[in-house]
């Protein structure tokens, strides 16, 4: 059994002001997490401590050493935080940097040895990685998004149960919450999926959407829930159908 769940970085921090964390949110996110964190593996995004440092130093277009630094420096520094709150609440979290395990071509994973993932799983670790700046065999560097991870871990570690939560009740369209969304119906509601509002390097809810159905149809449903309503992080990791099931098309 394999779970992997990912908090995105609009419920981990203040998307509006430079690495502004939401202390309150880790704390409870982490107390829902610790109850449930057997077999878990924990993806959270970057928020103000990514988007706004690789948009000033113009990555991931440019190829620039101290943005690429300052970038992981910045959402390291936000780890640390979830990775103490997590350690406080009960659990047995480690920390994994993607900088320092992946290699990505044309913005893609290429390269990924998950092996001492797995074992942390076995040992009842739980790892905690991060959407983070990587290198690129062809474009220097670039950024690889917890999305694009969750995706990736979830294929080669077969996951059981993949959920993202983020800060709205699911995917959106005409004001009301989907269900369920497939491939079929994306180009439907393609108009209605907006990017984000502050800075955001990796795409926002059609960025995640995209990774999401690809995994789907490979076989692998997710939901898409709101991290932000107390007791929903705690729900998905149990497997109540909440938010958005993103599944395979007929
Ligand atoms: C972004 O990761 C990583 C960097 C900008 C370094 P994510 O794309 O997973 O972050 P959120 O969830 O949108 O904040």
């Amino acid at each position: 059994m394999v779970k992997i769940l990912k908090i995105g970085g609009s419920v981990l921090t203040d998307k509006s002001r430079p690495s502004y964390a939401r202390i309150d949110e880790i704390k409870r996110i982490s107390s829902e997490i610790s109850s449930v964190s057997s077999d878990l593996i924990l993806v959270h995004g970057a928020g103000s401590f990514g988007h706004v440092q690789a948009k000033e130093y113009g990555l991931p277009q440019k190829f620039n050493p101290k943005g690429l630094w300052k970038t992981h420096e910045s959402v390291v520094k936000l780890n640390n935080m979830i990775v103490e709150a997590l350690s406080i609440a009960g659990a047995n979290p480690m920390p994994v940097h993607p900088f320092s395990c992946i290699t990505l071509k044309d913005g893609r994973i290429d390269d990924f040895c998950c092996s001492s993932i797995s074992e942390m799983v076995k040992r009842n670790l739980l790892p905690v990685l991060h959407g983070d700046v990587a290198m690129d065999i062809t474009r220097g560097s670039g950024i690889v998004s917890g999305d694009q991870l969750v995706s990736y871990l979830s294929r080669a570690l077969k996951a059981d149960l993949v959920a993202i939560g983020t800060d709205v009740d699911g995917v959106l369209f005409n004001r009301k919450v989907l269900p369920t969304i497939t491939r079929d119906e994306i180009s439907r509601i393609e108009v209605s999926l907006s990017g984000s509002s502050h800075a955001d390097v990796t795409g926002g809810m059609k960025g995640k959407l995209l990774e999401l159905i690809e995994l789907a149809e490979g076989g692998i449903d997710s939901i898409i829930f709101n991290a932000l309503i107390d007791g929903q992080t705690q729900k998905a990791l149990k497997g109540y159908s909440i938010g958005t099931k993103v599944r395979r098309s007929n």
